[in-house]
């Protein structure tokens, strides 16, 4: 393999959870680290692309050589991706909440009267489907499914639907999320590998040496 196969390649990579803010001091989020989207960022710009790393909030170092645009909310960070755009790979790590509290409430909620507040929610854009749908969608782009159950089933139909060309599937029904490692499938156009459990480092760099090698068929 080529010293620095992703030279002149701009990679857009998005990574960690999402915040949906309820009032000033509230939100809701999931368990994500950014581990896995952040060692994707170091791999590929260690294999020499430009890469730009939309992140949420996450307690991780920015990878060297390495634009990070800070986000908080999923609307947010649609908005950062779609400023980033155009990029030759884009590869959406991030867990990105499905829903986010319908109304923001400017001051603390206080807590008075017998009922707790309802929380109503409404659904957040779908920033992979839309990346897939514009016009600036990258050559090559790569979603993430985190899967409890029927992981491989579920991502080939998570690839076809959000009209993405590969999906890396994980289990993350054990301590993938937060973990060190990761076990995942990837799947690709027409076929599908089961990867052996192995680091998130390990992982990103197995992943950048097939997008390098998919480049450079393509080319
Ligand atoms: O449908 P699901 O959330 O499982 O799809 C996961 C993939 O879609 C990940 O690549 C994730 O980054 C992306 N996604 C997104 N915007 C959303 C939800 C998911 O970009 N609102």
């Amino acid at each position: 393999i080529e010293h620095r196969p992703l030279y002149g390649k701009h990679v857009l990579v998005t990574a960690g959870p999402t915040h949906e803010p309820i009032d000033p001091v509230r939100y809701l989020a999931n368990r994500s680290s950014g581990k896995q989207g952040y060692a994707i960022a170091a791999a590929a710009a260690a294999a020499g692309a430009k890469v730009t790393l939309v992140s949420g909030p996450v307690h991780l170092r920015t990878p060297l050589g390495v634009d990070r645009i800070d986000v908080g909310s999923a609307e947010e960070m649609a908005a950062a991706v779609r400023g980033a755009l155009p990029a030759d790979v884009a590869i959406m790590v991030a867990a990105v909440a499905d829903w986010r509290p319908r109304d923001y409430i400017e001051r603390k909620i206080k807590k008075r009267g017998s009922a707790p507040p309802a929380l109503i929610l409404s659904e957040n854009p779908d920033i992979l489907a839309s990346v897939a749908a514009s016009a600036e969608r990258p050559e090559l782009l790569i979603g993430f499914a985190a899967e409890t159950n029927d992981v491989v089933d579920n991502a080939r139909k998570k690839r076809k639907n959000k009209g993405v060309d590969w999906i890396v599937a994980n289990d993350v029904s054990g301590e993938v999320m937060g973990g060190d490692d990761n076990q995942v499938h990837l799947v690709r156009e027409n076929k599908v590998e089961h990867w052996d459990a192995m680091t998130k480092q390990d992982v990103a760099m197995k992943l950048v040496t097939q997008i390098a090698e998919r480049l450079t068929e393509n080319a």
